[in-house]
């Protein structure tokens, strides 16, 4: 199925002083720009998903750094932004990357320069995000010639990591060469980022899909009908274990269980060489009304004790092939992860 390839879509931008951002709360149906002029903005809009998908909160971060910067080239502004910024969202790690490596960059300028030096690192990191995305979408592709129809999870596209995204460019890529016959797309609940945010970008590529609610996905696996599951990650440990949206896991033990590929895909920024294993990774626990609730509607008894794990945790042993712009580690163990590092 041969795709045109739409205008992109532009989940940020940055004007120099400010960052914008299609809010992501108010898709599909609406398509509001939010104006973040301080780190204090960039950071609540990270917390309330307004800006989200692990490689864009880096960038927003970055760019979060350098809007505050831009007001108030202070040190004790710096370590403040930075703070703030690192602390948004727990779980993935290009929070800390992109905000450790703009304060470095602003550490080593000259003091006259310091927010100038923040834009800069900011633009560098969203340019090599967006180049990674390109990357890990001919990578991606290339793995996954013979899939006809895959499966994904939760929100991997161009509103979760610049350019074309991370499993969602792959998915694209596969379309735009013609091998794909439909995408299956989960709801991904609480917060139906599959629902909201897959199918608004799917259907902008104008790529046949289905959704399905997350109930749904292992069977549909296990009848035979998905060639292949590709998601994306928050944190991927030096072992491969990897943090991603909740459900991710059972996705993996279903698709092993029927014999197909289980494929993650992800900038190498996403990998964390410092953390051994999932063991030590922190999963963010969100707000039981999430649960509770959706689209403001109460689904269940008014005070019901909810929890509402962001991600989950699938071990290395699950996954069949980590996608990076550096090309593809398989098996995925802490071997094949190092290599790729040393690439
Ligand atoms: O909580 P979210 O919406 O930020 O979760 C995002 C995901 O889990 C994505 O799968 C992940 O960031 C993939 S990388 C684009």
């Amino acid at each position: 199925m041969a795709v045109t390839r739409p205008p992109a879509l532009v989940a940020l931008r940055f004007d120099g002083a400010a960052l914008y951002a299609l809010d992501q709360t108010a898709l599909p149906f609406n398509e509001v720009e939010l104006e973040l002029a301080s780190a204090a903005d960039v950071a609540a809009a990270i917390r309330r998903l307004s800006i989200r998908g692990a490689p864009l909160i880096g960038v927003a971060a970055a760019y979060g750094v350098a809007a505050e910067l831009t007001r108030d080239p202070s040190q004790e502004s710096l370590e403040a932004a930075c703070e703030l910024l690192r602390d948004a969202r727990p779980t993935a790690v290009n929070l800390s990357y992109a905000v450790d490596r703009v304060r470095q960059a602003v550490l080593r300028a000259d003091p006259a320069e310091v927010a100038a030096a923040a834009v800069a690192e900011a633009q560098a990191i969203d340019a090599e995000e967006a180049a990674a995305s390109d990357a890990m979408a001919r990578h991606g592709a290339e793995l996954l010639a013979s899939a006809r129809r895959v499966m994904t999870h939760c929100n991997t596209g161009a509103l979760a990591a610049p350019g074309r995204g991370t499993a969602l460019a792959v998915i694209a890529e596969l379309a735009q060469r013609g091998s794909l016959q439909g995408v299956v797309a989960t709801e991904s609940r609480p917060l139906l980022q599959g629902a909201r945010l897959t199918v608004y970008e799917l259907t902008k590529l104008g790529i046949d899909h289905e959704l399905v609610v997350d109930g749904a996905a292992a069977g549909l696996i296990a009848g035979g009908e998905i060639d292949a599951v590709i998601v994306g990650c928050d944190r991927v440990a030096a072992n491969g274990d990897v943090a991603n949206k909740v459900g991710t896991y059972g996705l993996a033990l279903a698709a092993q269980a029927t014999g197909i590929p289980f494929v993650v895909a992800g900038p190498t920024t996403t990998i964390d060489a410092t953390c051994a294993s999932a063991a030590e990774i922190q999963i963010e626990q969100r707000d039981a009304d999430e649960v509770r609730c959706a689209a403001g509607a109460a689904l269940t008894v008014a005070g019901t004790r909810c929890r509402n794990p962001a991600f989950d945790l699938t071990p290395a042993g699950l996954i069949s092939a980590l996608v990076t712009e550096r090309g593809i580690a398989a098996p995925v163990d802490g071997a094949s992860i190092r290599a790729l590092l040393a690439r």
